[in-house]
């Protein structure tokens, strides 16, 4: 959740924390902070961004080694006192810590009984304070972070600045955090991407790891005790730029992305000769995709809805049950698993605590999950060993766009390839690598001519709530079209498969109330018609996204045409005027559109 940025070397410490913060800021931006050591450890922390606490620092400051961190509140409020980084009672020990401490409670009560005057409500703080401590028993600042964490309890990504040494002392369980080794230099970072401004030699900490960083040297072991090897390796270069280049927002330049994300993610994928997918990283053989009783997804969020989409290809194109869970419930229902099932985590950042839960539930029933992850090397696609990469490149804003697009195109290259060994025809399979290779051409095409989205915008951006309706492969896109609105608008926004409106939801109708439907030309597209006319016949207001050319295409209020495009793989254009439409709407209402409140880009909380 929280972003964490160190820097141990030779040059001034003070920009490059500053710079590794901002590229770490969608992960968490209540609050940031930073310490640097220059003889004294100064801390310098602010509520608010990244740019906010950049300008209270003073212009030169010394120091060539310091940690930082960007906040996402868990315990405690948004505060200055709450913000990382938290220094012991003496200001000789200073930490900045990703994670939860579930024993905090215990031992801030036992420090408090020796006297010790805590400063924040932070579950985090006591491990400043016990680490100083510890430190006065033998001054050995590794050993003295061994015992404080053989105290602890929880999750963590710890990082340990020592105004008496000139090492910083970092260790991880359950929170990511790379190590980026420079010539005579070592970066930190609790996301492995953003090193690669820095370097591309990682070091990658594993659960139960220490290690102490001088400028040239790095020393690995574990939580007990025992020396372990230091492996580097080198980082991989995703495509895309991290930076706005020509547009204003991340969420705008992403949803523009999408063509070239989806050319990204089915290059050398599509066996047109044969009409099959070819996802190489499931090694799965044809004979053992024939025999898969069921498939499960889990996810959250945005690549949940990409899940639902995903399990109505698998049941279409390979009959095969299919069934989509969401993540955080998972593993609290003691779930039946069986181990010839084939199981898959779908996840933009790889580092979703929820997700990751899930699937260690599984794993440790016997079955094997299989990664559709975004970020290469993350938590999640180490932890399934197996999977597919989406490749998106990096998406920053907060609200994902075009890691949906790629979650759903990766699934049904594994629907087709599990048809194909299964139930689908050459000629079927070949038909759908056609549909799959001219969608991003397609969504250039829409891109080029949105249709009257300002107009959507002015029927949404004052109402109450807004309704998003859809059928069959639909229904998970108005999920999204519905989740997008609301985390960057913060309108209440409900979706519903539109049969189910007349069951309950449509009390709710007012004259005027907004509701976007969503109706490619398919087979469910009638029935779509009925909740249509049953809507306006209650005074609603008919935002429809539809196929253009339909026959249906002045149904609506305001009447939003995509190109036509094959039934299957409709989500991934119906979806990009709903992705516009909460874009433009945030920013009518003038909303932070990339950093919405309360919200961060990875989730590592349970
Ligand atoms: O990184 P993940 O795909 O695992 O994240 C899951 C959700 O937290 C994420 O999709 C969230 O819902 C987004 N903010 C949606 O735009």
């Amino acid at each position: 959740m929280c972003g964490i940025f160190g820097y141990i070397g030779s040059k001034r410490a003070t920009p490059i924390l500053v710079d590794g913060l901002r590229r770490l800021e969608y992960r968490g931006y209540d609050s940031t902070g930073i310490a640097v050591k220059n003889g004294e450890i100064s801390i310098f922390k602010k509520v608010g961004k990244v740019s906010e606490m950049q300008s209270i620092l003073p212009s030169n400051i010394q120091g060539t080694s310091g940690i930082g961190h960007t906040r996402w509140a868990t315990h405690g409020g948004v505060t200055e006192e709450n913000a990382h980084p938290h220094a012991s009672s003496s200001g000789d020990v200073v930490i900045v810590h990703n994670g939860i401490i579930n024993n905090s409670r215990i031992l801030r009560a036992s420090l408090v009984a020796q006297g010790v005057e805590l400063k924040s409500e932070t579950d985090s703080e006591a491990l400043a304070h016990i680490i100083e401590i510890e430190l006065a028993v033998d001054n050995n600042p590794e050993a003295a972070v061994r015992r404080t964490l053989q105290k602890a309890s929880g999750t963590w990504g710890l990082c340990v600045l020592f105004k008496n040494h000139d090492v910083i002392v970092v260790a991880a369980n359950g929170s990511t955090l790379e190590i980026g080794k420079g010539d005579g230099e070592m970066f930190i970072s609790s996301d492995g991407p953003t090193l690669s401004e820095f370097t591309d030699r990682v070091v990658h900490l594993h659960d139960d790891d220490i290690a102490v960083l001088t400028a040239t040297s790095i020393t690995r072991s574990s939580l007990k005790g025992d020396r372990k090897s230091v492996e580097v390796s080198v980082l991989e270069k995703s495509w895309g730029e991290a930076d706005l280049g020509e547009y204003e927002h991340y969420m705008l330049k992403e949803i523009h992305e999408q063509p070239d994300a989806l050319r990204h993610c089915i290059s050398g994928r599509l066996d047109r000769v044969r009409g099959n997918g070819r996802l190489g990283g499931l090694r799965l053989s044809p004979s053992a995709l024939a025999k898969v009783p069921h498939v499960r997804l889990i996810g959250c969020g945005t690549a949940l809805h990409a899940a639902e989409i995903g399990q109505l290809l698998i049941e279409k194109l390979a009959r095969i049950p299919a069934v989509t869970h969401i993540a955080s419930e998972f593993r609290h229902n003691d779930p039946v698993i069986n181990p010839n099932a084939l199981h898959f985590a779908v996840s933009q950042s790889g580092e979703t605590a929820d997700t990751l839960s899930a699937i260690k539930e599984i794993q440790l029933k016997g079955a094997q999950v299989y990664g559709v992850v975004n970020v290469v090397g993350s938590t999640i696609a180490r932890q399934c060993g197996q999977g597919v990469y989406i490749h998106s490149g990096p998406e920053q804003a907060v609200a994902s766009t075009k890691a949906f697009s790629n979650m759903v195109v990766a699934l049904t290259m594994f629907a087709l390839q599990v048809g194909r060994s299964r139930s689908i025809s050459k000629e079927k399979g070949k038909e759908i690598i056609h549909g799959l290779q001219q969608i991003p051409h397609l969504i250039e095409e829409y891109l080029e001519d949105v249709g009257p989205i300002m107009e959507a915008v002015e029927l949404v951006k004052d109402a109450k709530s807004v309704f998003f309706l859809g059928r069959g492969i639909s229904a998970p896109v108005a999920k999204e079209g519905a989740l997008k609105l609301m985390e960057v608008a913060y309108i209440p926004c409900l979706a519903y498969p539109a049969g189910e409106m007349k069951h309950g939801p449509i009390a709710l109708l007012e004259e005027g109330s907004p509701i976007i439907f969503v109706v490619p030309n398919d087979h469910v597209k009638e029935k779509t018609v009925s909740a249509i006319h049953e809507s306006k016949a209650r005074g609603a207001k008919i935002i429809l996204i539809h196929e253009e050319g339909d026959e249906i295409s002045e149904e609506g209020d305001v009447n939003i045409a995509i190109p036509k495009v094959h039934p299957l793989l409709s989500p991934l254009l119906t979806v990009v005027p709903m992705q516009l439409i909460a874009y433009h709407t945030a920013l009518a209402l003038g909303n932070d559109v990339d950093r919405p409140r309360n919200l961060a880009k990875s989730v590592t909380v349970e």
